[in-house]
Protein backbone atom coordinates (compact mmCIF):
# COMPACT_ATOMS: atom_id res chain seq x y z
CA UNK A 1 0.00 0.00 0.00
CA UNK A 2 1.44 3.38 -1.39
CA UNK A 3 1.11 6.37 1.37
CA UNK A 4 -0.27 9.05 0.01
CA UNK A 5 2.07 12.33 -0.09
CA UNK A 6 0.75 15.91 -0.54
CA UNK A 7 2.80 18.70 -1.78
CA UNK A 8 2.77 22.08 -1.08
CA UNK A 9 5.16 23.89 -4.02
CA UNK A 10 4.65 27.71 -3.34
CA UNK A 11 6.47 28.53 -6.74
CA UNK A 12 8.17 31.99 -6.51
CA UNK A 13 5.69 33.26 -3.90
CA UNK A 14 6.26 34.20 -0.19
CA UNK A 15 7.94 36.20 2.11
CA UNK A 16 9.34 35.33 5.63
CA UNK A 17 6.21 36.73 7.46
CA UNK A 18 3.73 34.86 4.94
CA UNK A 19 5.89 32.01 5.31
CA UNK A 20 5.65 31.97 9.53
CA UNK A 21 1.47 32.70 9.12
CA UNK A 22 1.49 30.00 6.34
CA UNK A 23 3.19 27.27 8.45
CA UNK A 24 2.21 27.99 11.84
CA UNK A 25 -1.14 27.41 10.58
CA UNK A 26 -0.62 24.09 8.97
CA UNK A 27 1.44 22.82 12.38
CA UNK A 28 -1.48 23.22 14.34
CA UNK A 29 -3.22 20.05 11.70
CA UNK A 30 0.05 17.92 11.18
CA UNK A 31 -0.65 15.70 14.48
CA UNK A 32 -4.00 14.60 12.54
CA UNK A 33 -1.55 13.46 9.27
CA UNK A 34 -0.01 10.50 10.46
CA UNK A 35 -1.01 8.19 7.64
CA UNK A 36 0.21 11.02 5.06
CA UNK A 37 3.20 12.28 4.14
CA UNK A 38 3.41 16.15 3.85
CA UNK A 39 6.11 17.22 2.01
CA UNK A 40 6.57 22.03 1.78
CA UNK A 41 8.66 23.33 -1.24
CA UNK A 42 9.20 26.78 -0.82
CA UNK A 43 11.47 29.35 -2.60
CA UNK A 44 15.12 28.34 -1.79
CA UNK A 45 15.26 31.53 0.25
CA UNK A 46 12.74 30.63 2.58
CA UNK A 47 13.84 26.70 2.94
CA UNK A 48 15.27 28.02 6.51
CA UNK A 49 12.30 29.48 7.64
CA UNK A 50 10.23 26.85 6.96
CA UNK A 51 12.40 24.31 8.25
CA UNK A 52 12.68 25.97 11.49
CA UNK A 53 8.77 26.31 11.70
CA UNK A 54 8.17 22.60 10.62
CA UNK A 55 11.12 21.36 12.69
CA UNK A 56 9.02 19.66 15.39
CA UNK A 57 6.37 17.73 12.96
CA UNK A 58 6.29 15.06 10.89
CA UNK A 59 6.25 17.71 7.79
CA UNK A 60 9.41 17.70 5.62
CA UNK A 61 11.07 20.01 3.04
CA UNK A 62 11.65 19.88 -0.27
CA UNK A 63 13.07 22.83 -2.70
CA UNK A 64 11.85 23.24 -6.39
CA UNK A 65 14.77 23.08 -8.09
CA UNK A 66 18.44 22.22 -7.96
CA UNK A 67 21.68 22.27 -10.02
CA UNK A 68 23.17 19.31 -11.61
CA UNK A 69 26.48 19.62 -11.05
CA UNK A 70 28.66 19.88 -7.87
CA UNK A 71 29.21 22.87 -5.61
CA UNK A 72 31.81 25.36 -8.24
CA UNK A 73 31.83 28.19 -10.39
CA UNK A 74 28.15 28.36 -11.07
CA UNK A 75 26.74 31.71 -10.30
CA UNK A 76 22.86 31.84 -9.14
CA UNK A 77 22.43 28.09 -8.95
CA UNK A 78 21.75 25.84 -5.74
CA UNK A 79 23.78 22.65 -5.33
CA UNK A 80 22.05 18.71 -3.91
CA UNK A 81 24.94 19.30 -1.26
CA UNK A 82 23.60 22.32 -0.29
CA UNK A 83 19.74 21.28 -0.19
CA UNK A 84 20.76 18.59 2.00
CA UNK A 85 22.69 20.69 3.96
CA UNK A 86 19.58 23.05 4.43
CA UNK A 87 17.71 20.34 5.64
CA UNK A 88 15.71 18.95 2.72
CA UNK A 89 14.28 15.76 1.64
CA UNK A 90 12.73 16.37 -1.17
CA UNK A 91 13.26 18.48 -4.83
CA UNK A 92 11.04 19.12 -7.97
CA UNK A 93 12.71 18.51 -11.10
CA UNK A 94 11.33 19.07 -14.07
CA UNK A 95 8.56 20.94 -13.68
CA UNK A 96 6.98 22.08 -17.26
CA UNK A 97 7.38 26.57 -15.95
CA UNK A 98 11.71 25.02 -15.55
CA UNK A 99 10.99 23.35 -18.85
CA UNK A 100 9.01 26.16 -20.62
CA UNK A 101 10.09 29.26 -19.39
CA UNK A 102 13.99 28.31 -18.26
CA UNK A 103 15.05 25.96 -21.20
CA UNK A 104 15.27 22.66 -19.43
CA UNK A 105 15.11 19.54 -21.36
CA UNK A 106 14.93 15.51 -20.59
CA UNK A 107 18.60 15.66 -20.68
CA UNK A 108 18.99 18.16 -17.99
CA UNK A 109 15.97 16.79 -16.04
CA UNK A 110 17.37 13.23 -16.25
CA UNK A 111 20.94 14.85 -15.05
CA UNK A 112 19.09 16.45 -12.37
CA UNK A 113 17.49 13.79 -11.58
CA UNK A 114 20.58 11.66 -10.93
CA UNK A 115 22.23 14.25 -9.08
CA UNK A 116 20.03 14.34 -6.23
CA UNK A 117 19.63 10.65 -5.82
CA UNK A 118 23.49 10.75 -5.74
CA UNK A 119 22.94 13.18 -2.95
CA UNK A 120 20.57 11.68 -0.91
CA UNK A 121 17.10 13.83 -2.03
CA UNK A 122 14.07 12.28 -3.02
CA UNK A 123 13.41 13.10 -6.86
CA UNK A 124 9.87 14.44 -7.36
CA UNK A 125 9.98 14.75 -11.04
CA UNK A 126 7.60 16.35 -13.07
CA UNK A 127 5.98 15.26 -16.75
CA UNK A 128 2.83 16.62 -18.63
CA UNK A 129 1.79 17.16 -21.91
CA UNK A 130 0.26 20.84 -23.06
CA UNK A 131 -3.29 21.16 -24.41
CA UNK A 132 -1.60 21.06 -28.42
CA UNK A 133 -0.36 17.91 -27.83
CA UNK A 134 -3.25 16.29 -25.78
CA UNK A 135 -5.41 17.26 -28.99
CA UNK A 136 -2.94 15.81 -31.11
CA UNK A 137 -3.48 12.80 -29.39
CA UNK A 138 0.00 12.57 -28.27
CA UNK A 139 -0.20 13.08 -24.37
CA UNK A 140 1.49 9.41 -23.72
CA UNK A 141 4.25 9.58 -25.96
CA UNK A 142 5.21 13.09 -24.86
CA UNK A 143 5.29 11.92 -21.40
CA UNK A 144 6.55 8.36 -22.13
CA UNK A 145 9.47 10.33 -23.68
CA UNK A 146 9.40 12.39 -20.15
CA UNK A 147 9.77 9.52 -17.88
CA UNK A 148 12.35 7.17 -20.46
CA UNK A 149 14.76 9.88 -20.40
CA UNK A 150 15.00 10.05 -16.89
CA UNK A 151 15.02 6.05 -16.70
CA UNK A 152 17.61 5.99 -19.12
CA UNK A 153 19.42 8.17 -16.64
CA UNK A 154 19.40 7.27 -13.25
CA UNK A 155 18.08 3.08 -14.47
CA UNK A 156 15.56 1.31 -13.45
CA UNK A 157 16.59 0.44 -10.08
CA UNK A 158 16.39 3.83 -8.99
CA UNK A 159 13.03 4.50 -9.75
CA UNK A 160 12.15 2.80 -6.62
CA UNK A 161 13.58 6.09 -4.57
CA UNK A 162 11.93 8.45 -7.16
CA UNK A 163 8.03 9.91 -6.84
CA UNK A 164 6.88 11.31 -10.50
CA UNK A 165 4.09 13.56 -10.72
CA UNK A 166 1.53 13.99 -13.81
CA UNK A 167 1.08 17.29 -14.48
CA UNK A 168 -0.86 18.27 -17.57
CA UNK A 169 0.48 21.44 -18.79
CA UNK A 170 -3.31 22.84 -19.48
CA UNK A 171 -4.27 22.04 -15.99
CA UNK A 172 -1.65 24.27 -14.15
CA UNK A 173 -2.89 27.53 -12.35
CA UNK A 174 -5.53 27.51 -14.79
CA UNK A 175 -8.51 26.11 -12.67
CA UNK A 176 -9.05 23.45 -15.22
CA UNK A 177 -8.69 20.20 -13.70
CA UNK A 178 -7.73 17.14 -15.47
CA UNK A 179 -11.05 14.68 -14.11
CA UNK A 180 -10.31 11.97 -12.30
CA UNK A 181 -11.20 9.55 -15.15
CA UNK A 182 -8.01 11.03 -17.67
CA UNK A 183 -5.86 11.76 -14.43
CA UNK A 184 -6.61 7.95 -13.61
CA UNK A 185 -5.83 6.80 -17.39
CA UNK A 186 -2.60 9.07 -17.81
CA UNK A 187 -1.53 7.38 -13.73
CA UNK A 188 -2.01 3.88 -14.85
CA UNK A 189 -0.41 4.68 -18.30
CA UNK A 190 3.07 5.56 -16.24
CA UNK A 191 2.79 2.30 -13.97
CA UNK A 192 2.47 0.45 -17.02
CA UNK A 193 5.93 1.83 -18.61
CA UNK A 194 7.41 1.11 -15.28
CA UNK A 195 6.27 -2.38 -14.68
CA UNK A 196 7.43 -3.36 -18.47
CA UNK A 197 10.80 -2.57 -17.07
CA UNK A 198 10.40 -3.72 -13.03
CA UNK A 199 7.46 -4.20 -11.61
CA UNK A 200 8.44 -4.17 -8.09
CA UNK A 201 8.96 -0.29 -8.96
CA UNK A 202 6.03 0.08 -10.46
CA UNK A 203 4.60 -1.09 -7.57
CA UNK A 204 6.12 0.97 -4.80
CA UNK A 205 6.40 4.33 -7.37
CA UNK A 206 4.44 7.05 -6.24
CA UNK A 207 2.79 9.16 -8.84
CA UNK A 208 1.24 12.56 -7.66
CA UNK A 209 -1.47 14.61 -9.79
CA UNK A 210 -0.51 18.12 -10.39
CA UNK A 211 -2.64 21.06 -11.76
CA UNK A 212 -5.38 23.08 -9.96
CA UNK A 213 -6.03 20.35 -7.27
CA UNK A 214 -7.91 21.96 -4.35
CA UNK A 215 -9.62 21.00 -1.61
CA UNK A 216 -13.16 20.68 -3.20
CA UNK A 217 -11.45 18.41 -6.35
CA UNK A 218 -9.26 16.85 -4.01
CA UNK A 219 -11.26 13.55 -3.04
CA UNK A 220 -12.01 12.45 -6.17
CA UNK A 221 -8.83 12.55 -7.75
CA UNK A 222 -6.78 11.18 -4.66
CA UNK A 223 -9.44 8.05 -4.78
CA UNK A 224 -8.28 7.03 -8.11
CA UNK A 225 -5.92 3.84 -7.44
CA UNK A 226 -2.76 5.33 -9.32
CA UNK A 227 -3.56 8.44 -7.96
CA UNK A 228 -0.98 8.14 -4.68
CA UNK A 229 -0.93 12.03 -3.80
CA UNK A 230 -0.71 15.26 -5.34
CA UNK A 231 1.67 18.25 -6.10
CA UNK A 232 0.09 21.95 -5.12
CA UNK A 233 0.81 24.92 -6.61
CA UNK A 234 -1.75 27.56 -5.77
CA UNK A 235 -3.52 26.26 -3.20
CA UNK A 236 -0.51 25.19 -0.87
CA UNK A 237 -0.43 29.36 -0.26
CA UNK A 238 -4.29 28.89 1.72
CA UNK A 239 -3.63 27.26 4.56
CA UNK A 240 -7.31 26.33 4.44
CA UNK A 241 -7.41 24.86 1.22
CA UNK A 242 -4.07 23.16 1.58
CA UNK A 243 -5.32 21.07 4.87
CA UNK A 244 -8.64 20.41 3.25
CA UNK A 245 -6.44 18.42 0.44
CA UNK A 246 -4.56 17.13 3.28
CA UNK A 247 -7.63 15.88 5.37
CA UNK A 248 -8.87 14.17 1.66
CA UNK A 249 -5.84 12.59 1.54
P1 LIG B 1 -1.65 24.78 -9.48
O1 LIG B 1 -2.08 23.89 -8.32
O2 LIG B 1 -1.57 26.22 -9.10
O3 LIG B 1 -2.43 24.51 -10.71
O4 LIG B 1 -0.14 24.36 -9.80
C1 LIG B 1 0.18 23.04 -9.94
C2 LIG B 1 1.64 22.94 -9.98
O5 LIG B 1 2.27 23.40 -10.92
C3 LIG B 1 2.32 22.32 -8.85
O6 LIG B 1 3.65 22.07 -9.13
Amino acid sequence: MRKKLIVGNWKMNGRRAMANELCSTIMHEMQNFKNIDVTLCPPFILLDEVRKMTADSECMLGAQDLDMHNDGAYTGQVSAGMLKDAGCEWVIIGHSERRTLFGETNLTVGKKAKQALDHGLKPIVCVGETEGERKAGQETSIVQGQLQSVIDEIGIDSCKDMTIAYEPVWAIGTGLTATPEEAQTMHAFIREQLDLQHDETAKACRILYGGSMKQDNAGSLLGCPDIDGGLIGGASLNAGEFLGICRSA
